[in-house]
């Protein structure tokens, strides 16, 4: 199995962070994608495989998913924390496009943790077991893709239209150096 880097080109946090944010659900898309493959692929290991290779496979997806899962919900602070308090002064909190939002993030966390949780199980438990538990993990791993896909979508099409419309240069570089404390943040805990 080979495991390929996420080939796009970071946007330049400065120049648009709705564009920036953007970029990132590419990334985390292209990423879903690969797991997904790599999860399927797992499926697909001839009789033959030793243990070893296979328990190194395993390792391997069940790192790359919980980094992503942590990156899915850096994401998601940074659209609660450094965008949508600025947006929220043009539409509004609550009954509107920022609580729609607002409660996908938190299906989201639930349906991406549920993945990383059975995909840490599925490591643990013998090889007897494994088969019908992958199945598991594939199943609500593309749940989750397919939840996060049409969130995204919302998001491009609509949400951050209303901000590329909306928000002056200067609350762009605002939420610019709201991201950028996020991700500092994050950088020092890790
Ligand atoms: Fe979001
Ligand atoms: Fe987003």
């Amino acid at each position: 199995m080979s495991h390929k880097e996420y080939p796009g080109v970071k946007e330049d946090i400065n120049h648009d962070p709705i564009q920036f944010l953007k970029k990132e659900h590419e990334e985390v898309l292209w990423k879903l994608e690969s797991a997904k493959r790599a999860l399927q692929s797992l499926r697909g290991l001839p009789e033959s495989t030793v243990p070893q290779q296979r328990e190194a496979e395993e390792a391997w997806i069940k790192d790359f998913v919980v980094s992503l899962v942590s990156g899915i919900c850096l994401h998601f602070k940074k659209e609660e924390e450094a965008l949508f308090p600025t947006l929220a002064e043009y539409i509004g909190k609550e009954h509107g496009p920022i609580e729609v939002m607002l409660d996908e993030h938190e299906a989201l966390r639930l349906a991406f943790r549920d993945w990383e949780g059975r995909l840490v199980h599925f490591c643990e438990i013998r090889e007897t077991d494994k088969q019908g538990t992958l199945n598991a993990v594939v199943a609500t791993g593309e749940e989750a893709l397919c939840l996060f896909r049409q969130h995204i979508s919302k998001e491009n099409q609509i949400l951050f239209e209303i901000c590329e419309a909306s928000l002056s240069k200067e609350e762009k570089k605002e939420v610019a150096e709201r991201i950028k404390a996020i991700d500092i943040g994050c950088a020092k805990k890790t």
